[in-house]
C-alpha cells in the first residue's frame, strides 16, 4: 500500500516551497497519498490554535510529514509536532554545492543531534525573584539510541564521501555528570559495532569546524549544541534557502526545511525551494526510495550548478522556473 504522507505548508514561503517539493515528489510514480493538514499562525488567527489536535493526530498516525515554517507560533507547532513522530535524532546536513557562493566551500557535515533531551527537555524553574533554574536531562538509553543511528548511518555509507566514522561533540570536561554519560555512552556503542569514533570539545569544535570544514563528516551532539553548531555550520555553506532537515522518530518522521516564513519575501513567488526539495529527498530515503532520493539530490546540484538560481542565490529565477527545471532534470 502506498505511504500516506501529511503536507503542512504554514505561513510565509511555506505555501510556495511546499507546493515545489510535492511537485517533485509526484514526479516520480510512487502513488504516495498525500493529505493536508493545517498548522501555524492562519490557523492560529481563524481557530485559536496553531496546532489543531487533528493535524497533531494525523501527523502521528502518517508515514511522513513534509513540514514548510510556521510563523511566530513556530515553536508551538514545532516542539509538539517532531513530539508526535517521537523523534529521537534530528539529521542536519550542511553541504556547500559548486556554483554557491559559500564561505567555506568545501564544507560538507552531517549534523546528528539529540531530539528529545538534554537543556531542551522543557525543565525550568522560576525559584524567587532572582533565581531561575534550569535541569539537563540525560539518559544513557537516548545517548545509545542516538548512538546507534550514527554507526547505522555511517555503515550505510551516508556520511559525507561515504566516511566510516563520527565525531562526537561534547562538554564532559565541565559537564562531567551529564555530558560524561553522553560521551561514554555514544562511544561505548561506537566500539562495539566497531564503528571509528573520535571526539572533540565542543567549544574547541566551534573554531576549528569555520577553519577547516573538510576535517569533519558526520557530527553527533547533545540537543543544544547540534542546534547551534549545525546553525554555524549553515553560515559556511551560504544561505538558508538550502538547508534540509530530518526529525527521524521509531514509525515515521518530520521533514523540514531548517529556514523559516520568510516575511520578507513571501508571496512574492521568489524563495528559494531548495531546502523543502532536498527535505523530500531526505523523506524519500527514509521510506526506503533511496534511489529516488539520490536523483532528486543530483537533479538539485545539477541546477545550483548550472541555474536558473533565486534571488537568495544571486539569480532571478521564480520558485516555480527553478521547480520545473529541477523536475526537468529528472
Ligand atoms: P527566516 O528563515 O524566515 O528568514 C531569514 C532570511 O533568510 C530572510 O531574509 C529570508 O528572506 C531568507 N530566506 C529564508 N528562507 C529562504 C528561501 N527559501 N529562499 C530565499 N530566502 C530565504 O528566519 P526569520 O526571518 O528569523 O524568521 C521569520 C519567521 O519564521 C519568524 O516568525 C520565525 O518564528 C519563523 N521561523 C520558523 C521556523 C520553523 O517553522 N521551523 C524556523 C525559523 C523561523
Ligand atoms: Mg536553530
Amino acid at each position: 500500500m502506498a505511504e500516506e504522507i501529511v503536507v503542512i505548508e504554514g505561513d510565509g514561503i511555506g505555501r510556495e516551497v511546499v507546493p515545489a517539493a510535492i511537485e517533485v515528489l509526484e514526479a516520480f510514480d510512487i502513488g504516495f497519498e498525500f493529505v493536508e493538514a493545517e498548522a501555524g499562525d492562519a490557523v492560529k488567527e481563524t481557530t485559536g490554535e496553531a496546532l489543531p489536535a487533528e493535524t497533531y493526530e494525523t501527523v502521528a498516525d502518517a508515514d511522513a510529514t513534509l513540514f514548510g515554517a510556521a510563523g511566530e507560533t513556530a515553536a508551538d507547532v514545532i516542539l509538539p509536532l517532531r513530539d508526535a513522530v517521537d523523534s529521537f535524532v534530528n539529521v542536519r546536513p550542511a553541504k556547500a554545492y559548486p556554483g554557491v557562493d559559500a564561505l567555506r566551500p568545501e564544507t560538507d557535515v552531517v549534523f546528528l543531534r539529540e531530539n528529545t533531551e538534554g537543556v531542551y527537555a522543557g525543565h525550568e524553574d522560576r525559584l524567587s525573584e532572582d533565581l531561575s533554574t534550569l535541569t539537563r536531562v540525560v539518559t544513557s538509553s537516548a545517548s545509545r539510541e542516538l548512538a546507534e543511528y550514527a554507526c547505522e548511518f555511517v555503515e550505510d555509507g551516508r556520511g559525507p564521501d561515504g566516511r566510516d566514522g563520527f565525531t562526537v561533540a561534547h562538554k564532559s570536561n565541565v559537564m562531567r555528570e551529564t555530558d560524561g554519560r553522553f560521551r561514554r555512552e555514544v562511544l561505548a556503542v561506537a566500539e562495539e559495532r566497531g564503528v571509528d569514533a573520535d571526539e572533540e570539545l565542543m567549544d574547541a569544535f566551534a573554531t576549528k569546524l569555520p577553519l577547516d570544514p573538510s576535517g569533519y563528516g558526520v557530527v553527533v551532539c547533545p540537543n543544544l549544541a547540534g542546534d547551534v553548531l549545525s546553525d554555524l555550520a549553515a553560515g559556511l555553506v551560504g544561505g538558508l534557502g538550502l538547508l534540509p532537515s530530518a526529525n527521524v522518530g521509531h514509525e515515521n518522521g518530520l521533514f523540514e526545511p531548517v529556514h523559516g516564513t520568510a516575511p520578507d519575501i513571501a508571496g512574492e513567488g521568489i524563495a528559494n525551494p531548495t531546502a523543502t526539495v532536498l527535505s523530500a529527498a531526505m523523506l524519500l530515503e527514509h521510506l526506503g526510495y533511496v534511489e529516488e532520493g539520490g536523483r532528486v539530490r543530483t537533479a538539485v546540484e545539477s541546477v545550483l550548478s548550472d541555474g536558473p538560481r533565486t534571488g537568495d542565490l544571486g539569480g532571478d529565477a521564480t520558485t516555480e522556473e527553478v521547480t520545473a527545471a529541477i523536475v526537468d532534470r529528472l
